[in-house]
């Protein structure tokens, strides 16, 4: 797979902006990644200050620039605020494989703005990308989350574990014939 995400793919739904993370969503990203709501199911490291925010939005910056992943901000059309994120990574070239990450803020939850950005994001992923595996792994009661994907098409796999997470479930969508 060779991907070049040196120029930015801003995409657009009806309500969205899907563009790249830069340093002025610092304090937002700061905001989303250490809210309790938001990590009730992810098991990860939290920014500590903005200073370590601002490292996290390097990281992310870094990964497009590399080719390695690509992460999106979910930014409100209407009054230009961040209201999550999306991003694709862990390529695996053999299996045209990525792995989808995704977080809205609780203001914003359900109202339908993360089905809006999947269908852009999967679409992405499939049809520009040419991925032919999309994975997802979820906290087994992340209702939400489970919810999304199984809109999305995403299928449970019973046999997959996530390694040192023993508490996610894995969910796959593959275009057809892989
Ligand atoms: C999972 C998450 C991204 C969903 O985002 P959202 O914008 O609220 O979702 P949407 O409003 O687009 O809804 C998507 C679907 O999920 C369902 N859904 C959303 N929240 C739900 C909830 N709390 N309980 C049950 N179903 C829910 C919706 O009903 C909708 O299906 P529908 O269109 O058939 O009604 C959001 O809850 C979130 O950010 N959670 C915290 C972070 C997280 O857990 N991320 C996943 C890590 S693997």
């Amino acid at each position: 797979m060779d991907f070049d995400f040196t120029t930015f793919p801003v995409l657009e739904t009806e309500r969205l902006t899907l563009r790249a993370l830069n340093l002025e969503d610092t304090k937002a990203i700061f905001g989303l990644r250490t809210n309790k709501e938001v990590n009730e199911f992810i098991d990860r490291r939290t920014p500590k200050n903005l200073s370590e925010a601002r490292a996290f939005i390097d990281l992310i910056t870094k990964l497009a620039a590399n080719n390695k992943g690509v992460f999106w901000v979910l930014e409100s059309k209407n009054n230009h605020q961040l209201l999550g994120t999306i991003g694709l990574r862990n390529f695996e070239d053999e299996e045209d494989y990525a792995e989808i990450g995704y977080e809205i803020h609780p203001d914003y939850q359900e109202r339908g703005y993360m089905n809006e950005a999947f269908e852009e994001i999967l679409q992405y992923g499939f049809k520009e990308m040419s991925l032919k595996t999309i994975e997802a792994f979820t906290h087994k009661n992340n209702t939400a989350s489970k919810a999304l994907l199984e809109k999305h098409a995403f299928v449970f796999q019973p046999e997959r574990t996530d390694e040192g997470f023993v508490n996610n479930i894995v969910y796959r969508l593959a275009v057809s014939g892989s």
